[in-house]
Formats: C-alpha cells, structure tokens, sequence
C-alpha cells in the first residue's frame, strides 16, 4: 500500500507459483518495507510512483541498461522491479568508495541516464510530487532551467558497481525535473564528498574534494558553463536543504525525522561553512585547464 495516502495502484504483476520468501533489503535511509522475493525487489508505492514508473519504462524503451526494469505492481500495492545483482558501497563504507577510477565511473553512469532521461517527456499530467509548502525563510532554488528528469538521490547506496564500475542507478522515488549542474551536484555531495571531513564517512575523510568533483566533472563532460555555476548551486543547495528537512521530518515522520534527530540538519551547517572557505579551491579544480 502507499505510504502517503495515495489510491493503491492495481496489481498487474503475475507472481510465478510457489510462496517465496520475503528478505529484507537495508541499507537505504528512508523507504521502509524495501524487500527481495526471488529475482524481483518490493517497494511501497506513493505520489513519485506515476512519474517515476513512466520513467524506468522510458529508460527500458531506450535500451538504456543502467536502471532496474519495472515488472508491475503486486496484489499487495507495491512496485515490482527486477533485483540488481552487484556491489554496493553501504555502510561502513568499503574503502572503493575512495577510488577514483569508481568515481570516474560514477560520472559517466550518471551522464549516460542523464542523456537517456533528457528524452523522456512525463505523460499529461504527470509529475513529480510537489511535497510540503516550503517555509517562506527557505532561499529560492538555483534560477537555472530544468533540462531532465534527473535521478537526485545518488548515494552510495543508490549506485551499484560491476566489475569495479558504477553500472547501475537504483531508488529514482527522489526523479524531479532539474539542470544538470544540479544533477552532478547532487553526485558531488555524496562522492566528492561536498561537506566538513569530519561528516565524512571514513574512508573518504582525508581525499582531495576539490580534485574529485574535478574527475567527476570530467567523467560526466560537465559543460564550462555549468562548472562555473555549480559552487552557487551547492550553496544555495545546501541552504535549501536545512529547510526542507526539517520540513520533511516534521510532516513526513520515519526515516526523515530519524535523520533530523541524529544531526542531519547540523551536518547541513557545517557543509555550508565548509563551502564558504573550500568553495574557491573546488572552483578552481572545476575550471583550471
Ligand atoms: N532493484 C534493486 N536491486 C538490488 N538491490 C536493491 C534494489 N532496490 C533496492 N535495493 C537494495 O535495497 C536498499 C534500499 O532500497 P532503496 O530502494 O534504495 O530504498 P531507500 O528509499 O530506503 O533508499 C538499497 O540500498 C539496495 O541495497
Ligand atoms: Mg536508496
């Protein structure tokens, strides 16, 4: 059943015969009742379901290979994608996650669904779930135009790796319309990764950031125009952030209010402080020839 009051989608998914177990998946930060059954994994439904399930089978359309394939919707409401087998950097992270081969990596996953999704056009009337109204102290968004679909949740527990290579994107339930600089951000938060080192999870507390966003920039094909953009992106980005967590957390409860208790919001402050003094060092590497 969706988790946030929407109308159950109905089931379309044949189940092959015989009970099979049901294991849980963690790992995530948010979605509850994440499961694996045989080859196929479980997901709640909500409001993101019409757009993002539109969206995988655009992907599937394309040939594009690094998205789960949708397989319909089970008797008991939820999304049935296909199981990814791969490596995932969940937590503690594996030292990998520092490796700047997988970073490069990374890039180029995220440039070819980008490509991919800059073809999709949401069905009438379909689109991303506007979530709770926004404070009035929250600052604007980056004035830049939406250019895609973008996936906007690339975690390390959101990329799984094949033969040492990002090779697959899974959890789209955060797809919204956004630029690409804003999309590659997105991936720098996590990957570079964009905050205090002390926030960092240990093996990517001492790395370069500034030269990792650059391999990261350079991996995607990141345009000159969108790296000298993308320090006033994750400013703004991170200042919109403290808002809209505290908002999720009080209007959505679980895992958001969960994150909000353990310091998310701190951790967002001491990011936003980090950039004010590293900002420059990450334009540089962004721009230098
Ligand atoms: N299609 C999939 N194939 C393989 N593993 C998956 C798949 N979907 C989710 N998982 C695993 O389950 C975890 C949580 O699922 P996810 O969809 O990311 O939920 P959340 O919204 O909580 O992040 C993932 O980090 C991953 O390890
Ligand atoms: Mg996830």
């Amino acid at each position: 059943m969706p988790t946030d009051g929407t109308p159950a989608p109905a089931a379309t998914y044949d189940e092959p015969a015989g009970p099979q177990p049901e294991i849980p998946l963690i790992g995530g930060d948010v979605t509850e009742g994440v499961v694996r059954v045989g080859d196929t994994v479980r997901r709640p439904t909500g409001a993101h379901t019409p757009l993002v399930h539109a969206l995988l089978r655009h992907l599937e359309d394309t040939g594009f290979a690094g998205a789960p394939r949708l397989l319909g919707i089970d008797a008991a409401g939820r999304e049935v994608l296909t199981y990814v087998t791969g490596e995932v950097a969940a937590r503690p992270r594996p030292a990998w996650i520092a490796d700047e081969d997988r970073l490069a990596s990374v890039g180029r996953l995220v440039r070819a669904y980008d490509d991919a999704a800059a073809g999709f056009t949401p069905p009438d009337g379909v689109r991303a779930p506007s979530g709770p109204t926004p404070p009035a102290e929250m600052p604007p968004a980056p004035p830049y135009p939406a250019e895609l679909i973008g996936h906007m949740d690339l975690t390390p527990d959101n990329i799984v790796f094949r033969d040492g290579e990002a090779a697959v994107l899974i959890d789209f339930d955060l797809a919204r319309p956004v630029s690409r600089v804003d999309e590659i951000h997105n991936a720098m938060l996590y990957w570079a990764p964009l905050g205090d080192p002390a926030d960092a999870d240990p093996p990517l507390r001492d790395v370069d950031v500034p030269r990792r966003c650059r391999v990261l920039a350079d991996a995607y094909g990141l345009s000159g125009t969108d790296r000298g953009r993308l320090l006033e992106v994750a400013v703004l980005r991170a200042r919109r952030a403290w808002f809209s967590m505290k908002r999720m957390a009080e209007t959505e409860g679980g895992g958001w209010a969960r994150m909000w208790h353990e310091g998310v919001g701190d951790r967002i402050k001491r990011r936003e402080a980090w950039l004010e003094r590293h900002g420059p060092s990450v334009e540089a590497a962004l721009t230098a020839p």
